[in-house]
């Protein structure tokens, strides 16, 4: 006994067998707080009730052990042993009926990090989030969402910048989040509309990429009627509601516009060439007047071409120069509307005109539709 501890001074005040007893207790303890501090340097590990009982148990034992009063120094550690072995038995229980975890406690999956990183990305550059929503509908649109995209960049419906530095953001996410390009591209996509003032749309992970191409010609064109709108969206499943929300993606991002485009670059054979030349003598025009939103301007804005379109005729008014002063004038101050001949033919199609009207008043509406659209094209 000369070699003995603090706790065998406690033998005159306990008696010989309580006293290994509690050296048992002690040092069954001393195991259990080795196991915690292990668990502690894996966070990830941790559930918030056992984080908190570590904690407790770091802080307090070791000023306990250096205690010269053995009888007030043993029954603090003697509940902590207690409340730690208490908490680890509870610790299912706790998990399952805790409230929904907080941003901090949250664990950080997949979807998550994806998620984050197109947020981030998409706030330092505002055309990323239109390109990186295109990106995701010509990967899901044509063959379905399996990263072809990838290996897809030089047809003449994938070519140009816009598509390739979306493709070069989704790199560095697949990357640092450890997705198949085909989840990063889904994924991004979603985070693009939210990052752009859309709604929120949940998109898990589980998409095999692709090692090769898709068949070519399987998207939709800007002369698309709205019938053929309506077969496209069909073939993949999604109803008039969905198909109509989901063109409404053009209220983000730009088209070019070929007019006043030389003979000589039209004539280029290579696309990657044509694609320079037109776009440098091209015009990017706008679909919406604030095209890094997203919102209701885009149907608004088919609304009223229509409107424009179906405006009685000045009988003999002739060309707009020939017109009165005042009439002149009031069409100088109308907003230019750039749309694609398939985004007016929304309007010309008996059935996809009322959504079209719905859909410019009533925002909730639209990003409902929009998010149950796009959660059935990419899978
Ligand atoms: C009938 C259906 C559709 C047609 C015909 C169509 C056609 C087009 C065309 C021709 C462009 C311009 C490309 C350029 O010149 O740079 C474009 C741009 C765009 N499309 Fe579509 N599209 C359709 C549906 C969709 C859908 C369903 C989405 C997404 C869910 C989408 C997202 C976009 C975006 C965001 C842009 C702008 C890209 C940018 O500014 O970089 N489109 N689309």
């Amino acid at each position: 006994m000369g070699r003995c501890s603090t706790l065998c001074r406690l033998r005159p005040y306990v008696g010989r067998r309580w006293c290994k007893l509690l050296h048992v207790a002690v040092a069954l303890f001393l195991v259990c707080l080795g196991c915690l501090e292990t668990r502690v340097n894996h966070p990830s590990a941790l559930v918030p009730s056992v984080q908190k009982a570590s904690a407790l148990v770091q802080s307090q034992p070791v000023k306990s052990l250096d205690s010269h009063s053995p009888r007030r120094s043993l029954l603090p550690f003697l509940l902590l042993h207690s409340a730690t072995l208490a908490s680890l038995a509870v610790w299912p229980a706790s998990v399952s009926a805790a409230a929904p975890p907080t941003a901090e406690t949250e664990p950080r999956t997949a979807a998550d990090c994806v998620r984050a990183e197109v947020l981030t990305a998409a706030a330092g550059d505002p055309k990323l989030a239109a390109a990186l929503l295109r990106l995701a509908f010509h990967d899901a649109g044509a063959g379905g969402p399996n990263g072809s995209i990838r290996f897809e960049l030089t047809r003449s419906e994938n070519v140009g910048p816009s598509l390739r530095q979306a493709l070069s953001a989704v790199e560095r996410v697949v990357l640092r989040c450890g997705v198949t390009w085909a989840d990063a591209i889904a994924i991004g996509g979603a985070a693009a509309v939210e990052a752009s003032g859309g709604p929120r749309i949940e998109v898990g992970i589980g998409r095999a990429d692709a090692l090769g191409p898709d068949p070519e010609g399987m998207l939709p064109n800007g002369g698309f009627t709205g019938d053929e709108t309506r077969a496209y969206f069909r073939r993949r499943g999604l109803s008039d509601e969905e198909a109509v929300a989901l063109c409404g993606a053009h209220t983000l991002g730009r088209w070019t516009s070929f007019l006043g485009v030389s003979k000589e670059c039209m004539d280029r054979k290579d696309p990657d060439e044509l694609w320079a030349c037109s776009r440098e003598q091209g015009q990017r025009l706008p679909f919406s007047e604030h095209p890094e939103a997203f919102n209701t301007e885009y149907f608004q804005d088919v609304a009223e071409a229509y409107r424009r379109s179906q405006a009685p005729r000045i009988p003999g008014a002739g060309r707009i120069k020939d017109r009165p002063l005042a009439e002149r004038q009031r069409l100088d101050q109308v907003r230019r509307l750039n749309l694609l001949p398939s985004d007016n033919g929304l309007m010309y199609d008996e059935e996809f005109r009322p959504l079209v009207l719905r859909f410019a008043g009533d925002e909730k509406a639209f990003f409902a539709a929009f998010a149950r659209g796009y959660k059935k094209l990419v899978g």
